[in-house]
């Protein structure tokens, strides 16, 4: 299937089959790598990308649902530059192992667009994604701190 969309701000053609998930797409078509593989079952995160402004785990979308919209990618999410939150993350020293922080950061961005000033509570109620390494409370600081 011949799909287009937009991927972080420029158009992308692929062709692949409908089913495939968006993550597989994105990491071994298009070679973005950024965007990592956890579970493969929508329950941890790494994968979140956004698709129309949205949080969303890449490896539970078929790619074919994302014809004519716009993704966005970790490796897209500053427009060229560093992001508030890739800054505060920076900052905050947040990652240990790293791996699942490009998840974290998705979900992040997404949370502050919809609560610029979110609580702790929000934060726990929005930010799902499971670190291994147990980073949750540097990413917590490095949360207000974005949202500054
Ligand atoms: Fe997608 Fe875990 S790899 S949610």
């Amino acid at each position: 299937m011949l799909l287009k969309f937009d991927l972080n701000g420029k158009s992308q053609s692929v062709d692949v089959p409908e089913d495939m998930p968006l993550l597989w797409v994105l990491r071994d078509t298009l070679q973005l790598k950024g965007t990592k593989f956890g579970c493969g079952k929508g329950l941890c995160g790494a994968c979140t990308v956004h698709l129309d402004g949205n949080a969303i785990r890449s490896c539970s979308i078929p790619v074919s649902q994302v014809q004519n919209k716009k993704v966005v990618t970790i490796e897209g999410l500053g427009q060229g530059q560093l992001h508030a939150v890739q800054q505060a993350w920076i900052e905050e020293g947040v990652p240990q192992c790293g791996y699942c922080q490009p998840g974290f950061m998705m979900a992040t961005a997404d949370l502050l667009q919809r609560i610029p000033n979110p609580t702790d509570a929000d934060i726990d109620d929005n930010i799902t994604n499971i670190c291994r390494c147990g980073t949750y409370y540097r990413m917590r600081k490095a949360i207000h701190k974005a949202a500054q």
